[in-house]
């Protein structure tokens, strides 16, 4: 089952892919986790996405393309894979049909996180991340049962450097002028499917998993 996540920042996609990647057994590629790897070991392309990331704005195609391409050639792609935070403009979407062609693959869903904006604030001023294993949690709304300890390894949790107000609503005026008109791509093709964000998480699960399975 080859896989897209789609939302705005906050909308969930993060939380989400980890349950479903966990049910589905494929991998979970998302290209905002592999940039913060590159910047944490500060490797040439962590230093160049760095500039971006930082500032909340999106990193230029050419490179983040690229690093899809190489990600879907792997081996464990082979049985599908879910795709988090990409594509995020029309010329990746168009690049990713180009990828998935020479591939012999095909998208068969794209998953639409829908939740509105005053919520999508809330959750990433809120958001805490395990330094160790990468769980996501929330403040008030997904709680860790030890303040600042992750429940899964006893990591310490942080606060992500985009996840301040001023840096999130440039996120969100990213995602308005140039992911938003994707979907638009992806409702043509037949294979968009909007799933309500602002349900409870073991909600959203339970009805993206009958989306993939054809069930809903
Ligand atoms: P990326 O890491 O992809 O960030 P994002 O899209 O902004 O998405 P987030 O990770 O912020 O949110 P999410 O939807 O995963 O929500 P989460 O599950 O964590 O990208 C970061 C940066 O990298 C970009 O700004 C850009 O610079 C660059 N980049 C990445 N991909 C790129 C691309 N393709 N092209 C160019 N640049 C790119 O949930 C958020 C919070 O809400 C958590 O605290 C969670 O616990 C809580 N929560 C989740 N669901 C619920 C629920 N149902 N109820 C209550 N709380 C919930
Ligand atoms: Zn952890």
């Amino acid at each position: 089952m080859n896989v897209i996540f789609m939302g705005p920042p906050g909308a969930g996609k993060g939380t989400q892919a980890e349950r479903i990647v966990d049910e589905f057994q494929i991998p979970h590629i998302s290209t905002g986790d592999a940039f913060r790897l590159a910047m944490k070991q500060e490797t040439p392309l962590g230093l160049e996405a760095k500039k971006y990331v930082d500032q909340g704005l999106l990193v230029p195609d050419e490179i983040t393309i690229g690093i899809v391409r190489e990600r879907l050639q792997q081996p464990d792609c082979s049985k599908g894979f879910l795709l988090d935070g990409f594509p995020r403009t029309i010329s990746q979407a168009e690049a990713l049909d180009e990828i998935a062609a020479s591939l012999d693959k095909t998208i068969e869903h794209v998953i639409n996180l829908k939740v509105d904006r005053d919520l999508l604030l809330a959750r990433l001023t809120g958001r805490r991340i395990c330094k160790s294993c990468g769980a996501t949690y929330h403040v008030l709304f997904n709680p860790p049962a030890r303040e600042h300890v992750c429940d899964k390894c006893s990591g310490e949790l942080y606060q992500r450097s985009d996840d301040t107000e001023e840096k999130v609503g440039t996120r969100l005026d990213e995602y308005t002028n140039k992911t938003a008109p994707l979907l638009e791509y992806y409702r043509n093709k037949g294979i968009l499917r909007e799933v309500n964000g602002e349900q409870e998480i073991n909600t959203v699960t339970a009805q993206i998993s009958s989306q993939l399975r054809g069930l809903a």
